[in-house]
């Protein structure tokens, strides 16, 4: 019997390569969901192209047609919710997002980012990854996935995966490795959650049945 696919509406705000990912892995049956929509909150955004080649439904919730958070916020969950997702991922979405957002979809939402967190929440975080480096601080840059809560970028990590930092490394070349590795781990967290093995219960992740006493460490061969 063929596992239901899970209905997920993706907001993005850019590029949307990580949406990409998250298309091929659909196309390939590697990810049992259904992509409902793909919504930005940038009219330009290049992943908005790359949903339509998909043939993706698309929306724009424009932010800066809002006159402040709250508004835009109630405006996006009227968007996200009439597509009736049980997963809503957050693919490069650059917004703040409000508590009473967040609490709608508390457990059912998730995100990644461009840091080993808890270091480096917010922005700029290979640069500030470099300088760590270049201070002897860490060796290890890398992103994580995790559920989304009211703190930002601040909720249990579900999956991480470390990537050495080069000595000759900028900014640039750093992100794309580390792009790399998101490509690869965000299909892998949002197929657990579909198969119905991820869960958030109060603030601690469960895999498999497994209360996570830290965070899944990415290897690509993972089931
Ligand atoms: C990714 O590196 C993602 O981790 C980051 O934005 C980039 C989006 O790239 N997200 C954040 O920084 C969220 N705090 P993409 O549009 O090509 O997927």
């Amino acid at each position: 019997m063929p596992i239901p696919k899970l209905p997920i509406v993706i907001l993005i705000s850019g590029s949307g390569s990580n949406l990409q990912a998250i298309i091929d892995a659909v196309e390939e049956n590697e990810l049992p969901v259904e992509i409902r929509a793909v919504i930005s909150n940038r009219p330009g955004a290049k992943g908005l192209q790359r949903a339509s080649c998909a043939g993706l439904r698309t929306e724009v919730v424009d932010h800066t047609q809002f006159d402040n958070r709250t508004a835009f916020d109630e405006a996006l969950k009227h968007s996200v919710e009439q597509f009736e997702p049980r997963l809503v991922v957050l693919a490069g979405f650059m917004r703040l997002l409000t508590a009473d957002f967040v609490n709608h979809h508390l457990g059912r939402m998730l995100n990644i980012h461009p840091s080993l967190l808890p270091a480096f929440k917010g922005l700029n975080t290979h640069a500030r990854a470099l300088a760590a480096f270049k201070a002897g601080e860490i060796k290890n840059h890398g992103a994580s996935v995790h559920f989304v809560t009211a703190e930002l970028d601040g909720g249990p990590v579900i999956l991480q995966a470390a990537v050495p930092i080069e000595k000759d490394d900028n900014p640039e070349t750093l992100a794309a490795r580390v792009l790399g590795s998101e490509h690869q781990m965000y299909p892998q967290a949002i197929r657990w959650f579909a198969e119905g093995r991820l869960r958030l219960q109060g603030n601690q992740v469960w895999l498999d049945e497994q209360a996570l006493d830290a965070p899944v460490l990415f290897a690509p061969d993972d089931d």
